[in-house]
C-alpha cells in the first residue's frame, strides 16, 4: 500500500471535517521548494463569510464595477446572446454561490422572453439552496435547478436541450486559476454546450498596481484576515499548530505573470506540526506560503483565451475606467476546431 494514502486516510478518517483531497493537497503544497497552498482552501464557512465582505470594501472595486457593468448592459447582453432569431434561453452559471450578483441580468432575461430555466453550479450545497431561494423570490417565473457539483471535476452538466444556452462565469474567478488550468476549464465548459450557445465572462483587467495592491491589502484587513482563515482551518481539520500571528499576509504584483498573489510569511524561524499528516513542517524567518493568484487581463488575452477554448469573442462591456470587462463569446463550431483547439478557426 502507498505509505502517503494510509497517512492520508488515517487523517481524514479521525480529524474534524477534513477530506482526503484536503490532506493529499496540504501535503504536496507544504512539501513544495516555495510551499504553497491551494486557494480553494479559503471557501470554507468562515472564508466564504470574508470573502462576501470583502466585495463590499471601497478598495475592492471588482464585484462593484462588475454590478454596474451588468446594470447598465443587461437588456443588450441578453439580446445578443439570444441572437437575431431570438432564441429562447436558459441560463447556467459556473460557481454561482448565492446568485445575487446575477439576479440583474435574470431581471432583463425575465424582462425579455417571460419565464426561463436558470441552472446555479456550486461546490456548496447552502449556497445553492441560497440561490434557489433567492431568484424564487423576486422571479417567481424562473425555474431553478441547481447543480450541486465541483466544476473542476469536469463532470456532465446534463443542460437542456431546447432553445439556447447562456453560460455564465463572472466575477473575475476564471483569474484564480493559471492560464492552461483557465482554458481547460472553458474548454470543458464548451463541450458541454453547442454551437452558438453564449458564454459571458467577467474578468478584472490590468491596471495600474497602486488600485491592485489596495485591492488585495485593505485598510480595514479583511483580506488578511481571509488569507490566514486558511490557517484557522488546517488547525481545525488536519489538527494542526499554526499560530496566526507569527506569519503576515502580503500582497504583490507579479508583473511578468500579470497576477496578483497573496502570500503568507513567516515572521520567524519555526516548526509547524501537522499531526493528521504526521509531518512537520520547517519555516523559514521571511519564507512564505503561496496561497492565491489573480490573474488580471488585457482585451487580446481575452480574445486568446476564448478562442483557445473554443469561442470567438463577439462583444466586451467595460465600466468607464476600463477596470473591470464583461465579454460575450459564442460557441465556435466544432467542425472548425482542429483537436479542441479553435485557434485554426479564426
Ligand atoms: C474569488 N476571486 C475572484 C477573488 C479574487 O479577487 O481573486 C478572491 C480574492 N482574493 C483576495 N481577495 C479576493
Amino acid at each position: 500500500m502507498n505509505p502517503t494514502s494510509s497517512v492520508l486516510d488515517t487523517a481524514s478518517a479521525h480529524l474534524n471535517r477534513s477530506s482526503p483531497k484536503e490532506a493529499a493537497a496540504v501535503l504536496e503544497g507544504l512539501s513544495a521548494k516555495q510551499k504553497y497552498l491551494p486557494s480553494w482552501l479559503f471557501y470554507d464557512t468562515a472564508g466564504s463569510r470574508l470573502f462576501e465582505e470583502i466585495t463590499r470594501l471601497p478598495e475592492y472595486y471588482l464585484t462593484a464595477r462588475e454590478h454596474s457593468i451588468f446594470s447598465e448592459h443587461a437588456k443588450e447582453m441578453i439580446a445578443s446572446a439570444a441572437g437575431l432569431e431570438k432564441q429562447m434561453l436558459s441560463v447556467v452559471e459556473l460557481g454561482a454561490g448565492s446568485a445575487s450578483k446575477t439576479l440583474v441580468l435574470l431581471h432583463a432575461l425575465v424582462a425579455s422572453q417571460g419565464h426561463a430555466i436558470f441552472m446555479p453550479v456550486d461546490v456548496s450545497e447552502t449556497a445553492l439552496q441560497w440561490a434557489s431561494k433567492n431568484v424564487h423570490d423576486a422571479l417567481p417565473t424562473i425555474e431553478v435547478l441547481p447543480i450541486c457539483s465541483d466544476i473542476t471535476h469536469e463532470k456532465p452538466l446534463k443542460l437542456p436541450q431546447e432553445g439556447r444556452r447562456l453560460a455564465l462565469y463572472i466575477g473575475s474567478s476564471i483569474g484564480n486559476f493559471d492560464p492552461e488550468e483557465a482554458v481547460a476549464l472553458l474548454q470543458w465548459l464548451r463541450s458541454q454546450l453547442q454551437p452558438a450557445d453564449a458564454l459571458l465572462l467577467g474578468t478584472d483587467m490590468v491596471k495600474d498596481t497602486t488600485t491592485l495592491l489596495a485591492a488585495y491589502n485593505d485598510k480595514a484587513g479583511i483580506t488578511a484576515a481571509f488569507n490566514k482563515n486558511i490557517l484557522t482551518r488546517l488547525n481545525r481539520e488536519l489538527g494542526a499548530d499554526f499560530m496566526l500571528d507569527e506569519f503576515n499576509h502580503r500582497a504583490i504584483w507579479n508583473a511578468a505573470a500579470s497576477r496578483m498573489e497573496m502570500h503568507l510569511d513567516s515572521k520567524q524561524n519555526q516548526t509547524v506540526r501537522i499531526p493528521a499528516l504526521d509531518r512537520s513542517f520547517q519555516f523559514k524567518r521571511g519564507e512564505s506560503i503561496h496561497t492565491e493568484n489573480s490573474y488580471k487581463f488585457t482585451p487580446e488575452d481575452i480574445g486568446e483565451i476564448l478562442l483557445k477554448s473554443g469561442f470567438s469573442l463577439e462583444k466586451s462591456w467595460y465600466d468607464a475606467d476600463r477596470w473591470f470587462g464583461v465579454h460575450l463569446a459564442r460557441v465556435v463550431d466544432s467542425v472548425s476546431m482542429i483537436d479542441g483547439n479553435a485557434e485554426e478557426a479564426a
